[in-house]
């Protein structure tokens, strides 16, 4: 694969995404009256039968330069009881309401920070409490995020004994001086031994994350990662490429784009020439049938989301919300879950439809049945995109390419401004 760089689709490369849906015309709703939104929308049964979700642990052991999300290290012991009290009883809060009871929830993901920076039996307490309250699918997904220096053979075995099934590593880099430039703690060895303690442990599902773009990054230590993958008993591997933080702190992230789509091609050929391994969304790669990220595919096919804890964003039908990401603030909020959003926006309902077209650029597919529905709104932006060669038409559907795959942030910012100028009325494109 080849980028010809006096071409490109796009004049800057968008990667995280936030920057990708940011076009869409969401209404900010007044914060006086919030809770009482929020509390009649819990109190309805639920429309979307996909529904995940998600708890927020924002603690680390140790906080890294690069990393964009909201997490604290250090904080006082008194605070993270509290806060761990705070989440069970938000557990049942929000399992009390009719749109939680309604239909069972595919996929749980504690996410962070870092969820095992928590001693493990607050964790374990916090998973049996979901499993008490809340109605989960038939072998639904248990995933918790966690990181190396976290692993030991009890922590695993706590875990799959409370029914965690999955879990999701931060390695970024096997790279043992990038890993110390960026304050990383363990070597690759470590790293190895621990992933092998993870599934002698009896969690056999294990996703690592990587990124590429990292300072002093070559084609040759990326390809030394990408080797180190195949070698261990690893089920999936999430690679992303380095964002920099919204103030423009932390680890810089000046990269060539030649250099960036090489090493995402790279890791695109390696990953999937893996045996029994397959594409599962832009950014994941794991083993068709061992490797299953219900979670992860939920996402790309726009599935509610009920989310818990600091900082956490979560949607509802056509609602979405963000709680407090300030630990203390949050703990405010006590054991009423419908108190937790800080900041709350609405959509029109039209957008339930038109956002379908996310499951192209944030899922990889957009079905044969969507395809017909959705090409009267989206037919330029799809002939666009077909003429870039970033999407092609399969089997009556379409699909991204490999290189829709390096731009596919951009091309929800291009569904995104469509459904922009659909839901304001302006259809003069059409
Ligand atoms: C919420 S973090 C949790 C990871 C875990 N705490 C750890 O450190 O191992 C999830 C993933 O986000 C990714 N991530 C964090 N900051 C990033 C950045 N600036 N650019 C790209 N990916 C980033 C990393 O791959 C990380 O493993
Ligand atoms: S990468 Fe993980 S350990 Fe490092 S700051 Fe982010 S969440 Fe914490």
């Amino acid at each position: 694969m080849m980028l010809n760089s006096m071409e490109l689709p796009f004049k800057t490369r968008f990667k995280s995404p936030t920057q990708a849906r940011r076009a869409l015309p969401f209404r900010p709703l007044p914060a006086s009256g919030m809770a009482k939104i929020f509390q009649s929308i819990l109190n309805q049964p639920a429309q979307n039968p996909e529904r995940l979700l998600y708890i927020h642990i924002p603690f680390c052991s140790k906080t890294c330069s690069f990393c964009i999300y909201n997490r604290y290290a250090n904080l006082p012991e008194h605070i993270i009881t509290s806060y761990v009290e705070t989440i069970i009883n938000q557990i049942r809060s929000a399992a009390k309401t009719p749109w939680v009871q309604s239909a069972p929830f595919k996929a749980v993901y504690f996410g962070g920070g870092t969820p095992t920076a928590i001693p493990s039996k607050d964790l374990v307490r916090i998973v049996d409490s979901i499993n008490q309250y809340i109605p989960l699918a038939n072998g639904c997904e248990i995933t918790v995020e966690s990181t190396i220096s976290n692993i030991s053979s009890s922590l695993v075995k706590s875990l799959a004994e409370a029914g965690v099934n999955r879990i999701s590593l931060g390695v970024q880099t096997f790279d043992n001086t990038i890993r110390e430039s960026l304050g990383r703690e363990s070597n690759s060895e470590t790293i190895a031994t621990k992933i092998r303690t993870i599934s002698q442990g009896g969690i056999s599902n294990i996703c690592i994350d990587l990124i590429y773009g990292l300072p002093n990054q070559t084609i040759e230590s990326w390809t030394a990662d990408l080797e180190m993958v195949q070698q261990l008993p690893i089920t999936g591997c999430s690679v992303y490429p380095l964002v920099s933080k919204p103030n423009g702190q932390g680890t810089s992230t000046e990269i060539d784009i030649d250099l960036e789509y090489k090493l995402f091609a790279a890791a695109h050929t390696t990953l999937n020439s893996i045996n029994g391994w397959q594409q599962l969304t832009p950014v994941q790669y794991g083993h068709s049938t061992n490797g299953k990220a219900i979670y992860v595919s939920g996402h790309g096919q726009n599935a509610d989301m009920l989310a818990l804890g600091a900082g956490a964003g979560g949607r509802i039908n056509t609602h979405t919300y963000f709680t407090n990401p300030n630990v203390e603030e949050f703990l405010g909020c006590k054991a009423n879950f419908a108190q937790t959003p800080k900041i709350m926006m609405s959509i029109d309902k039209e957008f339930l439809n038109l956002s379908k077209v996310f499951t192209l650029s944030e899922g990889l597919r957009l079905s044969k049945q969507n395809y017909q529905k959705l090409k009267g709104v989206f037919g330029s932006d799809f002939d666009y995109l077909k003429e870039q060669g970033l999407i092609f038409e399969i089997n009556e559907s379409l699909q991204l390419s490999p290189t829709g795959c390096f731009w596919a942030a951009n091309i929800s910012d291009v569904f995104a401004q469509r459904i922009g100028k659909v839901l304001q009325g302006d259809t003069a494109n059409h």
